[in-house]
């Protein structure tokens, strides 16, 4: 019998990982089923219980659930208990256990997929919720020359540069502030282009040879993309690449091997502009 993953959300119906996860499975042999659990907004701790007396292994959690899944864990990765979020639980002797491979996905596609080494550049960081906590961490490990953090409101940025303070100096502030100032890489991690709006970015924010970097993804370029492009960056990337290779890192976890995912990423990417 095949091993038992799911990924729990609400909603759920939209998510791509199920397709993502049966790809890793065909392209390395390994036998497991791989579903979308569509969990009640208050439910989710019984929803995860079910499915562990269902045989569940393992699974990946995504919103709104990911601060919670932190709470629900008996042990938490040092990457996890950072985030203060976790995105992957594994079941193992009637314990649970949680990590957050989002950051390590996010790494992945900038200094991997995309051949963009974060070592000595600036990093500017947009947002400061849930998105943007769960980032950073691993992007400091990639010793840029700097971090800085906006929000709208300063105070959660500055909060947020304070929690990482032991790691690297993060700095913060809010969207005024930026101007006159370059950046080698923006990432955007605010969740404005839901809500229909754009973010207040002065002239000049992107440094020569920038990358501009979307954690959102859709069909066509995202808001944010589209304004940066405008705005002179000369490369950009939205967050398809970041969502293959977190669920890599998280089927490496389960199953101790890494898929290979360009090609993953190659499919997704042809479905989403057909
Ligand atoms: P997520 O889990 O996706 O990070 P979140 O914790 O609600 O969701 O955080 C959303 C982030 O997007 C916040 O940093 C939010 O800024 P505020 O703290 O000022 O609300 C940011 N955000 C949302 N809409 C925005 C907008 N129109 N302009 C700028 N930032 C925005």
């Amino acid at each position: 019998m095949s091993d038992l993953y799911a990924v729990f959300g609400n909603p759920i119906a939209h998510s791509r990982s199920p397709a993502i996860h049966a790809a890793f499975a065909a392209a390395t042999g390994e036998k497991l089923c791989y579903e979308a659990w569509l969990a009640p907004v208050d439910g989710f701790a019984a929803a995860i219980a079910e499915f562990v007396a269902a045989g569940g292994r393992g699974a990946n959690v995504t919103v709104p659930f990911k601060e919670e899944a932190c709470c629900l864990s008996s042990h938490l990765s040092e990457r996890a208990a950072r985030a203060g979020a976790v995105n992957t639980l594994s079941f193992r002797d009637g314990e649970i256990f949680g990590d957050n491979t989002d950051g390590a996905g996010l790494v992945q596609d900038i200094a991997g997929n995309l051949v963009f080494p974060l070592a000595g550049r600036r990093i500017l960081l947009l947002g400061a919720g849930g998105a943007a906590r769960g980032v950073i961490a691993p992007l400091l490990a990639g010793k840029p020359a700097s971090l800085h953090i906006v929000n709208r409101g300063a105070d959660k940025a500055l909060v947020l540069a304070g929690a990482f303070a032991d790691i690297a100096a993060v700095t913060a502030g809010n969207f005024a502030e930026l101007a006159g100032k370059s950046f080698d890489l923006v990432i955007n991690a605010t969740s404005a282009s839901l809500a229909g709006e754009s973010l207040p970015l002065p002239a000049g924010l992107f440094a020569v040879g920038a990358l501009a970097y979307d954690m959102m993804y859709g069909k066509g370029e995202t808001p944010f993309l589209q304004q940066a492009r405008m705005q002179g960056a000369e490369r950009c990337a939205d967050g398809l690449g970041m969502l293959v290779e977190q669920a890599a890192e998280a089927f490496r976890i389960w199953r101790g091997r890494r898929p290979e995912t360009a090609p993953v990423l190659a499919e997704l990417r042809r479905q989403l502009v057909s």
